[in-house]
């Protein structure tokens, strides 16, 4: 079995083709990177048409598979950008009627837990989601992932972005300021740390960090003090969800989830409870067409395929309002 799938729910263009195992055949991706500021989402959406039909392509050639031997096409229907979205789901509408396959509709962040866990061989891990444009630490129960806390702002990608050009640099902005903070002096300047019960805020440090930078503090060290302080509020959240689910397991996705600091804390926080911490290799965490083929494979097994007629995208989509049947059993 082998099933294609097609990310483009924001800045990255992204073709995956996996197997029944959750074995990526191929993942092939083309990410858009504004000249300057931040993403628009028409140019983006051009970007993601652009570029889809070869990286159509190029997948099914890496892959060894001809299109004959896809058994459904897979796409992220949403939450994501509108225009973006869009681009993604015509080429899955396209290839699903041209090859007489099946097309499967998948939610972007539940794909994000999917294929973390498949990877993990965790059965029931709490995962910490942290990307662009979402920040929340989720757990399934009852026929559903539930977001246990979340940003009450904005994700914590975006916010280190946003800050990142506001100090002059390009998006994206987390590998640049990670790489920034390994210059820091070591000497810990005080941020606002805002953890609301399991929710986190970030938009006040932002607004700090600026005023700091203002008074000329050294930009490795804003750096270093936003990463310690912003993966603190993280981690604490994630282990009172941890306490509370009483579970011992804990898997990282999103583009965040590359960091190493975020990776390490989160790791001395669960191992210290005697629990288990798996984060993917980095292609998997950041937006990837791998993982909604994985999760299309999931819901093609659970019979959760569309007519093209009603797959159309769905900007807002919420983790906890999309059924995933696959784990009731
Ligand atoms: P979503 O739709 O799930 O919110 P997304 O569109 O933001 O996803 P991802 O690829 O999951 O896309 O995440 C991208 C984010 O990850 C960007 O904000 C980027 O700055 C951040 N990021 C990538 N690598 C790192 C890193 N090493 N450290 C910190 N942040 C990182
Ligand atoms: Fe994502």
């Amino acid at each position: 079995m082998a099933v294609l799938g097609i990310e483009s729910t924001a800045h990255t263009a992204s073709v995956g083709i996996v197997g029944e195992g959750a074995e990526v055949l191929s993942l092939v991706s083309d990410m858009y990177c504004p000249p300057k500021g931040g993403i628009h989402p028409r140019e983006a959406a051009n970007h993601h048409v652009d570029v889809l039909p070869d990286l159509v392509h190029r997948a099914l050639e890496e892959a060894h598979v001809r299109p004959g031997e896809v058994d459904a096409v897979a796409f992220a229907q949403g939450p994501g950008l509108g225009p973006c979205l869009r681009a993604g789901a015509t080429v899955a509408r396209m290839l699903s009627l041209a090859w007489d396959r099946p097309l499967v509709p998948v939610n972007h962040c539940v794909a994000h837990v999917e294929i973390a866990r498949v990877l993990s061989g965790l059965d029931d891990p709490l995962l910490l989601y942290a990307s662009g444009g979402n920040t929340q630490v989720i757990a399934y129960a009852r026929g559903r992932y539930r977001v246990l806390g979340e940003t009450l702002d904005i994700g914590i990608g975006n916010f280190l972005d946003k800050l990142w050009i506001e100090l002059g640099g390009t998006f994206p902005g987390g590998p640049a300021l990670e790489l920034e903070a390994r210059r820091s002096s070591g000497e810990l300047v005080s941020l606002p740390y805002s953890v609301h019960g399991m929710d986190v805020a970030f938009s006040g440090i932002l607004t700090a960090t600026l005023a700091l930078h203002a008074k000329g503090i050294a930009r490795p060290d804003l750096a270093y003090a936003v990463e310690v302080t912003s993966y603190a509020m993280l981690t604490e959240i994630t282990e009172r969800a941890l306490a509370h689910r009483r579970r011992d397991a804990v898997v990282l996705g999103g583009g965040v989830a590359c960091n190493e600091r975020l990776r390490a804390m989160v790791r001395t926080m669960v191992e210290g409870r005697g629990g288990t911490m798996f984060a993917p290799p980095r292609s998997l965490c950041v937006d990837n067409g791998a993982m909604i083929a994985w999760t299309g494979l999931l819901a093609l097994r659970a019979g959760l395929t569309v007519p093209v007629e009603a797959s159309a995208v769905q900007p807002r989509q919420r983790t906890d309002l999309v059924a995933t049947p696959w784990r009731a059993g």
